[in-house]
């Protein structure tokens, strides 16, 4: 797609023509907004400035983009100084982490991946593009896109889970929903896909950590995402913190420039991560701060984050000859293209409209686009004695620490979330049930730690209801950036709550918080009923009081596996078959722990509803797929229960022989149905060739002629797979 017409590129070169070297490196500088009220600690302080200075930088045309500040008056007055007081009146762009929402906030991309629903998240996005464009923003710093096979890393909760296909689905979805259809639209939000790449593959899910990866993995299961951001449209990209089997991936010539733009034909500007060239001293990659920009620079790294490391040294480096001035001019010029596009270059003052930063007339659209997207990520993994939905005349306890919270609501990354709106659990119930029902509302512990008389009073109200609902899980501050964990479990002081109530024998719904899968224990574990419901934003209590008392089946399903136990990690569904796979009858000698078998308690693709599901077999229409044909590949889906659902139905493959060892089953399509009580349906994927390409011994990416396994089931490990043949091409 190319990114600027005509008469704008001969704007832009006439700008080029006329910028000297240090104009053109300012406009590869992204800096901290300081002029308009920050987000502070989200990132670690380094070059820290005040709103004078810059404005003083903007002023002397050393600023490409301003991050993490809004606010459109304030805005106005930065482009005022930019356009009306630098030499060439280049206006800047502004950024911002708005992730999961700005004012109204969204479900955690990994919860909203849940809703197996891309299309919810096109609509969550467009509203985020909408509200942060009115608070004067261009560009977001989202969507990640990084696939998380490892739930110890924190910052899984960013991003879509453990599996490509999915990733790529909800990537492309996101994009849309944050662009828009019009670029230059006011309300269009620029698009980053990130961490470039294979951030999600750190050694042991340890947040910063180095990568050693598989070419074929990285090309299979990682790249794909940013791909499919690309395909949608995606302008920019930014760079990971990690090195890539010892190169980091911000001076990575091999993706940045091999990959991304040779490959791909991406047309816009690369971004670093914050401070990530400075990073490439501490990796011991770069001799110091001018090798380090040399590197990050010729490897295809257009701007430069907060590090202020490109204005102190590209200059110096395009003057000794070590980085071409054309080169320069090319990161300058990917830049401008970018500013064209979105109209910027046309109209200053895009996106900073006072007026409709004040106007909340969209707000209850939001709200209810935000309940709907919440109730829509929960998932439903047990339901015994069907406990769920709970009748509005039970007498209910509603126990734990995320009761009446409200500072663990939002998840990760929020920085703009108007709190004053967010729904606890407590006022969502509350506003459910009728005047005067019976709700009984306890702590019990604090989020890490007990609380005097808190077991107690939780066992008290526990013994006087006719169900728990018990609110445990992750305090917020456990995910995200820098936040990996070694055991994946509750805090100690909950598990200890929980225990206490499950042993009154009142039946147990357990409404989990958390920011990745957890290894359920004791009493959470064995409770009879398990709603996830990751950090649902604004809405959270409207959405879980829905799902409670029935007015929304369950739909979700888990994008990451649930795991027995901490010590599997890295864990997820799509491994590669080993040469001694489990089997019921043998155990011995087989790949497996000592303490649990490998696999996961809650596999991926799992979620119940309140219908009752039932798939016939999986069929194919014919044995055999020719080379550049196409097979249809169908089962009937029946909701056999007393109430409506919505069912997400899964597509998996196997390639039985393939020339590397292939995954035991890889999700190739989805769907989500909503079957009336009694109603059956036959749901019919089409397969072709494409899906079934992967990296072969050779490096190339192809489909290898074969047998192969299909299922479509409810999960990833349910069903009985159909069998075809893939033909060689004649
Ligand atoms: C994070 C990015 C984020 C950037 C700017 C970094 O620490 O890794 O995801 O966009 O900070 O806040």
């Amino acid at each position: 797609m190319p990114i600027a017409h005509p008469a704008t590129d001969a704007r832009i070169e006439s700008l080029l023509a006329r910028m000297t070297v240090e104009e053109k490196v300012g406009q590869l500088g992204v800096f901290a907004d300081m002029v308009r009220p920050f987000a502070p600690d989200v990132n670690p302080e380094v070059n820290v400035s005040n709103a004078a200075q810059v404005l003083e930088q903007v002023r002397a045309g050393q600023v490409g983009c301003l991050f993490n500040g809004v606010g459109a008056a304030q805005g106005r007055e930065i482009q005022r100084v930019a356009v009306e007081e630098s030499r060439l009146g280049i206006p800047v762009l502004l950024a911002a982490d708005v992730i999961h929402g700005m004012r109204t906030v969204f479900p955690i991309p990994l919860g909203e991946a849940a809703s197996f629903e891309p299309q919810l998240a096109e609509r969550t996005a467009r509203a985020t593009a909408v509200e942060a464009t009115a608070a004067g923003l261009h560009w977001t710093y989202a969507p990640a896109v990084d696939i998380a096979r490892d739930q110890r890393w924190g910052r899984g909760a960013e991003g879509a889970g453990e599996d490509t296909f999915l990733g790529c689905a909800f990537a492309a979805a996101r994009v849309r929903g944050f662009q828009g259809e019009d670029l230059r639209a006011a309300d269009s939000l620029l698009a980053t896909p990130k961490h470039f790449v294979a951030y999600g593959a750190v050694a042991g899910g340890m947040d910063y950590n180095y990568v050693e990866i598989a070419e074929g993995t990285l090309h299979d299961v990682h790249l794909p995402p940013f791909k499919a951001a690309v395909d949608a449209g995606a302008l920019t990209v930014m760079t990971a913190f990690n090195d890539i089997n010892g190169v980091p991936a911000s001076a990575n010539h091999a993706m940045l420039t091999g990959v991304l733009r040779d490959a791909w034909g991406f047309p816009g500007l690369v971004v670093s991560d914050y401070t990530a060239d400075m990073e490439l001293v501490a990796h011991g990659y770069a001799e110091d701060a001018r090798d380090a920009t040399r590197r990050a620079f010729l490897a295809g790294m257009d701007m430069s984050m907060q590090s202020g490391f490109y204005a102190e040294h590209l200059p110096g480096l395009v003057e000794s000859g070590e980085v071409p001035v054309a080169l320069l001019d090319e990161a300058v010029r990917r830049v401008l293209s970018v500013k064209s596009a979105i109209g910027l270059l046309d109209d200053p003052y895009r996106s900073l409209d006072p007026a409709r930063e004040v106007d909340t007339s969209q707000r209850a659209a939001h709200e209810a686009l935000a309940r709907d997207a919440a109730r829509r990520s929960i998932v439903l993994l047990k339901n015994e004695g069907d406990v769920l939905p709970v009748s509005r005349q039970a007498r209910i306890a509603l126990i734990g620490p995320f009761a009446r919270d409200v500072d663990n609501i939002e998840g990760c990354w929020t920085l703009f979330g108007d709190k004053s709106r967010y729904v606890t659990l407590e006022a969502g119930l509350r506003a459910a049930l009728p005047e005067g029902a019976a709700l009984d509302v306890v702590d019990g512990c604090a989020l890490e730690a007990p609380l005097d008389g808190g077991i107690e009073s939780a066992v008290a109200a526990a013994r006087g209801a006719d169900v728990v609902l018990l609110a445990v899980g992750e305090p917020q501050r456990y995910s995200g950036e820098a936040q990996s964990r070694t055991r994946i479990v509750l805090p100690a002081a909950q598990q200890a709550l929980a225990e206490a109530v499950a042993a009154t024998g009142t039946p147990v719904v357990v409404l989990l918080r958390n920011g990745r899968a957890l290894a359920l224990e004791g009493a959470v574990r064995d409770a009879q009923a398990i709603l996830v419901t990751w950090f649902l934003g604004s809405q959270t209590g409207h959405a879980v009081a829905d799902v409670v008392f029935g007015e929304y089946s369950p739909s979700g399903r888990l994008p990451v596996s649930f795991p027995h136990d901490s010590g599997q990690q890295p864990f997820f569904y799509n491994h590669p078959r080993t040469g001694r796979p489990e089997t019921p009858e043998m155990t011995e000698f087989k790949a497996r722990w000592r303490e649990y078998p490998n696999t996961a308690l809650y596999p991926f693709g799992h979620g119940l509803g309140y219908g009752r599901i039932e798939y016939g077999a999986t069929r194919v229409d014919a044995p055999a797929l020719e080379w550049d044909g196409s097979l249809q590949v169908r089962a009937t889906v029946a909701n056999t229960g007393a109430r409506a659902a919505e069912e997400v139905v899964q597509l998996y493959v196997h390639d039985r022989v393939g020339s590397r060892v292939r995954p035991v089953r890889e999700l190739k399509g989805f769907r989500k149905l909503r079957l009336q009580p009694g109603e059956s349906r036959e749901v019919v994927f089409t397969l072709s060739r494409a899906q079934l390409a992967f990296t072969g011994a050779d490096g190339r990416f192809a489909a290898e002629p074969g047998a192969f396994d299909v299922w479509i089931a409810p999960s990833s490990v349910a069903g009985e797979p159909a069998r075809f043949e893939l033909l060689a091409s004649r």
